[in-house]
């Protein structure tokens, strides 16, 4: 299930031209399942019509603290105190201020003063408004009451001045939503470390040898990790795929370099999912000047293997092991063999015949317990249902 699916968002919508965007963020959580409640300060109203958040959400669009009456509730305390999450998006320096400054003298201030639920601002100003030490105290002050307040992006304003002041774009509002949602997940605390894509290993400047990995599922348990809680490392090969927001990425490009880059993450990793397809060879060594053509003749390239990742981490039994294998044949037995061979908890199997270049994917999941499977499904969902039995595993084996 979504972890956006049910939830209860109030967002407060000020008086910045970067409120049209925030309509698309409407749309994208109401279709995630979110029930989202707009409030819409009386300056922004000046910039987005209140008829678009309502079309979108298929709420009332609130803006007014006397018109509140719920069930007998005081309306403006009510909202607050049912929310899941608070987003001020755009946050202006007028709103940021007030906040700040504890005030509650319309329905925005009041609800954010009312709720115990976190609360996400994404400033949005001139740059040197962002700049103004007022402003850098406002934040870092409500910084300080726990509250996340997200770095506005570098670059064109509206206004057409070049600086550090946009409104991050939706989907990264989304990811910090869900993040923050996810705090009280199953993972809440906990640091999960992911490998995704495949390796490229370099045979001159311009060439290398690389495999087929698209990395979308390493990517999508990344997002489902974050969205549970967990704190992310996604250590990625070469992709051409949109990073999950909110997970700390680290992009390598060779074996030896996933090699250093896990060594680093795992120091205090709770969990570690090897979903990454290594080069099992590279190039002895890379040409220094790209390899010329020499009439008829073939190249011949000499190739030495790559160390196991995983499996030298076998005596790392302080956080959970999870790792894959793509067989073409005796999966069962070729899968049992790699759980004990890399020294795993867990490891998840999958025909390589029948699921590459297919849109959907059947997986067995293999640990010491036993066999399980998860059915054929779209390989988008299929990642959720996987992250889903990785922490159940995962809870099991913190017990012991
Ligand atoms: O042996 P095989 O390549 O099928 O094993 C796959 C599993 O081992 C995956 O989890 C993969 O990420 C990991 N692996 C590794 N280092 C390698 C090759 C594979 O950690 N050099």
């Amino acid at each position: 299930m979504d972890i956006l699916d049910g939830k209860k968002i109030v967002l407060g919508v000020c008086g910045s031209i970067a409120a049209y965007k925030v309509a698309q963020l409407a749309r994208d959580l109401t279709l995630a399942g979110a029930q989202v409640d707009v409030i819409m300060t009386e300056a922004a109203t000046r910039f987005v019509g209140a008829a678009t958040f309502q079309a979108l959400t298929g709420r009332p669009v609130l803006g007014d603290m006397w018109a509140l009456p719920e069930n007998g509730a005081v309306g403006h305390v009510a909202l607050g105190a049912r929310a899941d999450v608070v987003v001020v998006a755009p946050a202006t320096a007028n709103r940021i201020a007030r906040i700040a400054a504890g005030m509650s003298d319309d329905l925005l201030t009041t609800t954010i003063l009312a709720t115990r639920a976190p609360v996400l601002l994404a400033p949005a100003m001139n740059p040197q408004m962002y700049a103004s030490p007022a402003t850098v105290a406002n934040v870092a002050t409500l910084r300080g009451r726990g509250y996340t307040v997200l770095e506005p992006d570098e670059g064109r304003m509206a206004e057409h001045v070049v600086g550090k002041g946009r409104m991050p774009e939706p989907h990264t509002l989304e990811g910090a939503i869900r993040a923050l949602l996810g705090r009280s997940g199953p993972l809440g605390g906990y640091h999960v470390v992911i490998t995704a894509g495949g390796t490229h290993e370099p045979i001159d400047p311009v060439r290398y040898i690389g495999n087929r990995s698209s990395g979308q599922m390493g990517y999508a348990l990344a997002a489902r990790a974050r969205d549970l809680g967990a704190r992310v490392t996604l250590i990625s090969g070469p992709t051409a795929i949109t990073p999950p927001v909110a997970v700390t990425l680290v992009r390598v490009e060779t074996a030896l370099e996933m090699q250093s880059a896990l060594a680093d993450a795992v120091a205090d990793a709770d969990m570690l999912i090897m979903n990454a397809a290594v080069a099992d060879f590279r190039p002895i060594e890379a040409a220094e000047q790209k390899i010329k053509k020499r009439g008829d003749a073939g190249l011949t390239l000499h190739l030495v293997p790559n160390p196991d990742l995983v499996a030298g981490l076998a005596d790392r039994r302080e956080f959970f092991k999870v790792g894959f294998a793509a067989e073409t044949n005796d999966l069962l037995a070729n899968a049992q063999g790699k759980l004990e061979r890399k020294g795993l908890d867990m490891i998840v199997a999958n025909d390589a015949v029948l699921s590459i270049g297919q849109p959907e994917i059947a997986l067995t999941l293999i640990d010491r317990g036993g066999v399980a499977s998860l059915p054929q499904q779209p390989k988008a969902t299929a990642a959720a249902a996987l992250l889903d039995q990785i922490v159940a595993r995962f809870q099991r084996w913190l017990l012991h």
